[in-house]
């Protein structure tokens, strides 16, 4: 039988409030269409497993093992845990799941309580991502968040009492309003804590948010790129003190607690994603799903779910390669020289010569024996780097 490790995303499109600052695909106040859209999230996933068994000699087989699900939003929290129930329990009637496979859900503050969290548990959910951003109520407040501060710690207090040993916490820097002393105190917040895992993400301001017009119309100013980087320096030396691994730029972890969906991403693992606006990468194509959500729906209803797959691009072995260097070169350990070879059959710094010596001597890689990595200089200004290689 042939097997293949994949990851598996599940897109949940809603939240009781859009943030300010978002631009993922999320809507506030559909609550009412929760049910029929989990339907269809099932029905793509039979779709899937169905398109995925082989014929042998003795009978049908699966051929993806699945060994990351990831159940992210949107709030997915948000939603009642009978369908978060319903969806796992349709994943496992359909796939192979791997004994250790690592189960994220996101949740936000202020839509668990303490039995919401038990029941994702014993489902075996093993792993969450809390959305706090700052531990300032007024910035909170600012963004739109739903959540004060003390909502995040009884969130994340009944999280541990039921038995979750691997929590990431998610920390925005550069928000509007944000001095850096807001950020040193939220890191001290979050370090007391002690989470496994930390993500710190500097704003990004999108188009279509409400974010971007409050800064276009000068109702709210944003701190100079200066101020963003000495957040961001700040965040990265005093979380690697308190002996956080920084593995990519954003992301924190405690040994053992790198997070494995986040490293397949970056590794060019395969993986495939249900639900609106949801991504996949399976044999050297990579898809996305409509995002009008009645559209996703009505396909699907109407038994042609393909119509709502978009090929967005099909990686020929040049591009494979470039995109394996962009991904590699956002994690802090870099590309493994190695792999790359074992992969490509060509040594990168042969095939790159041209790109890694100017990057070099600009001071934004570093080059040994068994990586290529982006220097500290290069960590703040990665875009350059990973532009090489688009
Ligand atoms: C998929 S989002 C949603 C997770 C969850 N719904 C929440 O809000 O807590 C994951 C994370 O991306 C980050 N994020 C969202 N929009 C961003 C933006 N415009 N710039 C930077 N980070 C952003 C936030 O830290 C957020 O927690
Ligand atoms: S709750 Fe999360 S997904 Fe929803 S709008 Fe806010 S940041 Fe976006």
């Amino acid at each position: 039988m042939e097997e293949k490790e994949i990851g598996l995303y599940v897109h949940m499109p809603f939240c009781k409030q859009k943030c300010y600052y978002c631009d993922f695909v999320s809507y506030a106040n559909k609550y009412n269409i929760v049910d029929r859209y989990i339907q269809c999230l099932k029905k793509e996933i039979i779709q899937y497993a169905n398109e995925n068994k082989i014929m042998s000699k003795h009978g049908l087989e699966q051929k993806y093992v699945i060994k990351t699900i990831y159940i992210g939003g949107g709030t997915p929290s948000s939603i009642d845990e009978l369908y978060i129930i319903n969806i796992l329990q349709k994943i496992k009637e359909n796939f192979q799941i791997k004994n250790d496979a690592e189960i994220t859900i996101e949740v936000n503050p202020g839509t668990v309580n303490k039995e919401k969290l038990e029941t994702y548990r014993e489902i075996g959910i093993n792993r969450l991502s809390i959305g706090l951003q700052a531990v300032q109520d007024e910035i909170l407040k600012s963004i739109g968040r739903i959540h004060t501060f003390k909502d995040f710690e009884n969130t994340y207090k009944y999280a541990r009492e039921v038995g979750f040993n691997n929590i990431n916490v998610d920390l925005m820097i550069n928000l509007p309003n944000q001095t850096l002393d807001n950020v040193k105190e939220s890191v001290k917040a979050i370090l007391n804590l002690k989470p496994e895992h930390i993500s710190v993400y500097s704003l990004i301001l999108e188009e279509n948010t409400k974010l971007y017009e409050m800064v276009k119309s000068k109702q709210v100013a944003l701190e100079p790129e200066e101020v963003e980087r000495q957040m961001y320096w700040y965040v990265k030396e005093t979380l690697e003190k308190y002996k956080y691994i920084q593995y990519e730029i954003s992301n924190f972890a405690k040994s053992g607690f790198q997070s494995q969906h986040n490293i397949d991403c970056w590794n060019q693992e395969e993986y495939i994603g249900v639900g609106i606006a949801a991504s996949s990468f399976i044999e050297n194509k990579r898809y996305s799903n409509i995002s009008n959500l009645e559209e996703y729906m009505d396909n699907i209803e109407s038994g042609m779910p393909n119509k709502n797959l978009i090929l967005d691009e099909v990686l020929d072995f040049e591009s494979k390669m470039n995109e394996f260097m962009m991904l590699g070169l956002r994690t802090i350990q870099g590309v493994d020289i190695k792999k790359f070879e074992q992969k490509f059959k060509i040594n990168p710094i042969i095939k790159y010569c041209k790109i890694l010596e100017k990057l070099n001597h600009e001071g934004l890689i570093e080059i040994d024996a068994n990586n290529i990595k982006l220097s500290n200089k290069g960590i703040d200004l990665a875009n350059i780097v990973w532009e090489e290689f688009v």
